[in-house]
């Protein structure tokens, strides 16, 4: 028996490559904002816990006061991507959220805990109060935040264990078991915190808040993370490639439409090797210029959006393996309503953009002295 639930007999309200695409670039952008928050959070831990130096307090106040706006961002980029996967995978997607649904409808909670713990990490640090283990309950929380992600995102390719998921508990309060690609998948992302982490201090070792020893001490420090963590999240992405079905991988090599998705992982690879490169270069070189903070920014964003595309691609050929074809839907475009929705999406751009603008203009204050 085919195991999906029956299409919606609604047709699709834009076409399907549109969707797509604007599933992308807002899921590499949530990407991006929960990447920096994994890694900046532990990095701003560990920093206030050994405090090495008075440098090192300044770095961990800066990443922590700069938490709880990326806070903002995880979840605010999280919802575009939820709603265009919703439309595009809902019945694979919600099947698989529903298998687990105690867990599931847990991270509303989990997420609430990680935000109020992420205000009192900062808080205890303004005041200079001991903080880390509040900071370190928000890092595994949201560390377990990512794991019921990926444990989500991997249990919708498999729909052959549904049936006796649901038999063993048609409450949602088992977790499955004996998927290869979960364990990977989820330290890739949690690798990659760190390492973009780093990055993130690269590019803060170029903002003009800080004096120039702090400077120093935030490039070399991120670099060095950069660089070394960056290793580990290529390994990590070589290992969720090489546990993915055969089918998958031959699919990613010769699929006409499916090969650019494997030609986006190449490009994941080398783009994380230039980015180790950028943060030996931060570490050693003790680099702090405007420009070269830029560069960190700029690989952080094209690593995500490539890994988000070869995702993607590895989600279409496991699902076509299995029946499930995301572009065998009916579209009925209403151009009208595509047409509003793109001017208010440029609109919304224009005005963050504006904000981002009204920031950078604003007074400086010296972040050691605040
Ligand atoms: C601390 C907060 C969060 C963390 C750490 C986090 C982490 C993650 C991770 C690790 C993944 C990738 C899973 C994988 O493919 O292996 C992911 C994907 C995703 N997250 Fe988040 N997330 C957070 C908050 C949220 C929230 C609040 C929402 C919903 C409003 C959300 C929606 C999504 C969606 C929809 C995807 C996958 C989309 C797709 O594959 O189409 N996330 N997130």
């Amino acid at each position: 028996m085919h195991p999906f639930p029956a299409v919606d007999p609604i047709p699709l309200p834009a076409p399907i490559w549109l969707l797509k695409l604007l599933h992308i670039v807002t899921l590499a952008l949530h990407f991006v904002a929960v990447e920096m928050l994994l890694g900046g959070l532990l990095l701003a831990v560990l920093l206030s816990l050994f405090r090495g130096s008075p440098a090192s307090m300044v770095a961990a106040r800066a990443l922590a006061r700069r938490l709880t706006i990326v806070m903002t961002f995880v979840i605010n980029l999280a919802v575009p991507p939820l709603l265009f996967s919703q439309v595009l995978y809902g019945r694979a997607l919600y099947t698989s959220s529903v298998l687990i649904g105690l867990y599931w409808i847990s991270i509303i909670g989990l997420l609430t805990l990680t935000y109020w713990l992420l205000y009192r990490f900062t808080a205890r640090l303004e005041a200079g109060k001991s903080a880390w283990w509040v900071g370190l309950s928000a890092w595994v929380l949201a560390g377990c935040i990512a794991r019921l992600l990926s444990t989500t995102m991997t249990l919708m390719l498999r729909p052959e264990v549904w049936r006796q998921m649901y038999s063993a508990s048609a409450a949602g309060a088992y977790l499955p078991t004996g998927d290869p690609t979960l364990t990977p998948r989820w330290l890739l992302m949690m690798t990659g915190g760190i390492f973009i982490g780093g990055l993130w201090l690269v590019y803060l070792a170029g903002r003009s808040t800080f004096t120039v020893d702090e400077k120093l001490f935030l490039a070399a420090l991120g670099g060095k993370v950069a660089a070394v963590f960056g290793l580990a999240y290529l390994a990590a992405g070589l290992w969720a490639a090489s546990v993915q079905p055969e089918i998958v991988k031959t699919g990613l090599r010769a699929d006409a439409l499916y090969k650019f998705a494997g030609f986006a992982g190449y490009l994941w690879l080398a783009l994380v090797g230039v980015a180790v490169l950028v943060g030996l270069a931060a570490g050693f070189g003790k680099l702090t210029a405007n420009w070269f903070s830029w560069v960190g920014v700029l690989l952080a964003v094209l690593i995500e959006i490539t890994l988000v595309v070869y995702r993607d691609g590895v989600r279409d050929l496991t699902l076509l393996s299995k029946g499930y074809n995301v572009w065998d839907r009916a579209v009925e475009t209403n151009w009208w309503v595509v047409g509003l929705f793109l001017v208010l999406f440029v609109v919304g751009l224009g005005v963050v953009g504006w904000l981002v603008s009204v920031v950078v203009r604003s007074k400086k204050v010296m972040e050691g002295a605040a």
